[in-house]
């Protein structure tokens, strides 16, 4: 993706528009933070849910976090999502926008169709956590 967006954005600056590469800084930007997400949900959200329901379950005393409620981290990756999305609407606005010559189109259509498929799994990734996990882990915590 990072090569097909270095094209597009080149492409733009050729056809004469801002040769800034709004497209492929954002691009960089939402795929550290990303990155980022990911990790803090694999190494850290989710071995602590793993915790609390092992605990729930065996009826254990709950862990207790340094954050105090798990609703606090959750907040925190909450906010991640929505700026992912953000960024994700920003890059389709950004080509979706774009008017340059027809010549270019190679290198633009595909590019709109992966920044989509890229939507589609944010959204779901979001569905996912947002309605579903996160929810659960509350009420979790909730009966502990
Ligand atoms: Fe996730
Ligand atoms: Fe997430």
């Amino acid at each position: 993706m990072d090569r097909a967006i270095a094209r597009a954005a080149e492409a733009r600056g050729r056809a004469g528009a801002s040769a800034q590469a709004p497209l492929s800084r954002t691009f960089r930007f939402f795929k550290r933070e990303l990155e980022l997400h990911l990790r803090k949900e694999e190494e850290v959200l989710f071995p602590l849910i793993r915790r609390l329901e092992t605990a729930v379950h065996s009826g254990a005393n709950p862990p207790r976090f340094s954050f105090g409620s798990i609703a606090n981290p959750i907040g925190i990756l909450r906010e991640d999502h929505e700026g992912e999305s953000r960024q994700i609407g920003r890059m389709l606005d950004w080509i979706g926008n774009y008017s340059g010559p027809p010549s270019t189109a190679h290198i633009f259509d595909p590019l709109f169709d992966r920044l989509q498929a890229l939507d589609a799994d944010m959204r779901l990734h979001v569905h996912l956590e947002d309605e579903i996990l996160f929810p659960r882990v509350r009420l979790l915590e909730g009966e502990s």
